[in-house]
């Protein structure tokens, strides 16, 4: 049996990493084996591109660059890490993957959903995840949790907050446009109100799990 591709979106600091670990521990003690991933990155060339692409300032690289490199690092990760861990029957988490270009090369950078939808035709056909976790949160809560954290602020984390409300609303409307695909967690909230959440929304998808998904903290 194929495995099955999870994808968690959203904006910086909402907790998507955390979540990933503790969702693969629930599966994993469901019985189903688990890879972790994120994009930008995941296989040995993607990381390279990821470096290219995090590192300088936010003038480095024309928007169409930027999702070109995104794309070209996402093709490796699939081709090299995600479509050989699914046929072998194990499930992928991967932290960003394709709606992240939607948002922030799309929207938030203005390269408008034709672009980002052609490049995407052009690269992977309709190869989407089978089900996104959005996590929504206000980004001036979000953008207070990185600070409280004390972690490295990346090329993106140093855009104004404008950006940051740009992108939330971005998510949102995508998450409208893929409805059958997206479940929108409220990620303002305790790390277990936010995994049992995520539980939930699983056990919706996958009606056999129901019962067997106990959380991994
Ligand atoms: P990262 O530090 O992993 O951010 P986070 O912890 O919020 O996921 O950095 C990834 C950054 O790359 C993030 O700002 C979103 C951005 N990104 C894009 O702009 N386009 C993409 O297609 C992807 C996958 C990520």
């Amino acid at each position: 049996m194929r495995g099955q591709f999870i994808s968690f979106e959203g904006g910086e600091g909402a907790g998507k990493t955390t979540q990933a670990e503790r969702l693969s521990k629930s599966l994993n003690n469901a019985g189903i084996e688990t890879l972790m991933t994120r994009e930008p990155g995941g296989t040995f060339g993607a990381e390279a591109i990821r470096d290219l692409v995090l590192e300088g300032t936010s003038d480095r690289w024309s928007g169409l660059t930027e999702l070109l490199l995104m794309y070209a690092a996402r093709l490796d990760h699939i081709e090299k890490l995600i479509e050989p861990a699914l046929a072998r029957g194990v499930w992928v988490i991967s932290d960003r993957f394709a709606d992240s270009s939607m948002a922030y090369q799309g929207y938030a950078r203005g390269l408008g959903k034709d672009r980002v939808n052609a490049v995407h035709a052009a690269v992977l056909d309709d190869f989407a995840p089978d089900i996104t976790i959005l996590f929504d949160m206000d980004p001036v809560m979000a953008m207070k949790r990185v600070e409280t954290r004390g972690e490295e602020i990346s090329r993106f984390d140093a855009e104004s907050i404008e950006f940051h409300k740009t992108l939330r609303a971005a998510f949102q409307e995508i998450a409208e446009d893929n409805k059958d695909r997206f479940r929108v967690i409220n990620a303002d909230a305790s790390r277990d109100s936010v995994e049992t959440q995520i539980l939930f929304a699983m056990a919706q998808k996958y009606p056999d799990l129901a019962g067997k998904l106990t959380d991994g903290a």
